[in-house]
């Protein structure tokens, strides 16, 4: 059985003088590979494809994505046959993220940015299905019903770790938040802070994978104002924000997930948001393999930020 992932409290200037406790949930540890919530995503929706008899599992990315690195991985461990249907060209195969998966046994399959748009498309994906009778289809982020639980899982161990007011979690597609909406029940205060600037479709988003529960919950906020330009945008001042920060605490964020949901607490406490005495969980949600992607872009410094050993060995 898994274990909880690590609580760790983080001792900071800036908390100290708001009086705030700030308390890190390390599901980036869980996993070298599959960590973060991409473990929790995919826990529920592997074993839904192996109890139902699928003999693949079938996913959606762009080139560097997190989601179909860990499904990659975890489907190797799993031998289950798996395919990836990436945004791009072919060329792409050969970036660190994808040819990690190569690897791994993904078979993938490129599609252009206008077949890529079909990925929600009942029409398109009853077409895939065709292709693929036997594969189970894994929406783009691992963000579908099935992921709930497994998100959920934070929340039931959050409690028996500690006693907390605010629970905050990047967004991207909302698979995550909503995950953990449904199991925390309105006992905290949720914050999802959005890190591509689409205002209040990720709202909608949340609800939707929420479906006939949606209005039972009242104590969750997506803040749209600190994605810094849109998806994988950062100035070179956020990057030293985090730099320092990763410095000070020797806890790694990466600027497109955890980074943002960092500096949103930073610009949040300067802003005396959070009460004195309030008790502040951050959810790590991994993610860290993207930052071979941003080396290999040219975007961040490999001397900045190290890309841990992935080969999943540990
Ligand atoms: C590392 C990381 N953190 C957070 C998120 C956002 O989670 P969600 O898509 O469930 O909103 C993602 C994307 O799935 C991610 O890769």
């Amino acid at each position: 059985m898994q274990t909880a992932s690590p609580l760790q409290t983080i001792q900071h200037p800036l908390f100290a003088k708001h009086k705030l406790d700030v308390k890190i949930k390390r599901d980036d540890l869980i996993h070298p590979i599959i960590s973060g919530n991409k473990w929790r995503k995919l826990k529920y929706n592997l074993s839904h494809a192996k109890e139902q008899g699928y003999k693949g599992a079938l996913s959606f990315g762009g080139s560097y994505s997190n989601h179909i690195h860990a499904l990659a991985f975890a489907c190797y461990q799993q031998q289950l046959p798996c395919l990836g249907i990436i945004r791009g060209e072919p060329e792409y195969a050969a970036n660190c993220t994808l040819s990690q998966a190569r690897q791994w046994g993904m078979e993938l399959s490129f599609v252009d940015r206008q077949t890529y748009r079909l990925r929600h498309d009942p029409a398109y994906l009853q077409e895939l299905q065709a292709l693929y009778p036997d594969y189970f289809i894994i929406p783009e982020g691992g963000s579908n019903p099935l992921a709930l639980p497994g998100v959920g899982e934070v929340i039931s161990e959050l409690n028996s770790q500690t006693g907390f007011d605010t629970l905050m979690t990047p967004v991207g597609s909302g698979g995550t938040l909503a995950g953990l909406v449904a199991a925390d029940n309105n006992q905290h205060r949720l914050l999802g802070i959005a890190v591509l600037k689409q205002q209040d479709y990720l709202s909608r988003e949340v609800n939707q994978l929420l479906a006939d529960n949606a209005a039972n919950y009242h104590n969750w906020q997506i803040l749209n104002d600190f994605h810094r330009g849109g998806y994988a945008k950062f100035s070179p001042q956020d990057s030293e924000r985090i730099l320092a920060f990763n410095r000070q605490t020797g806890i790694t964020f990466e600027p497109v997930y955890s980074g943002k949901m960092l500096l949103a607490l930073l610009d949040l406490i300067e802003q005396e948001y959070f009460p004195p005495g309030h008790k502040i969980v951050l959810l790590h949600t991994g993610g860290l393999q993207g930052l071979g992607g941003l080396t290999e872009r040219g975007v961040i410094k490999e001397e900045d930020w190290p890309v841990p050993v992935l080969d999943g060995t540990r």
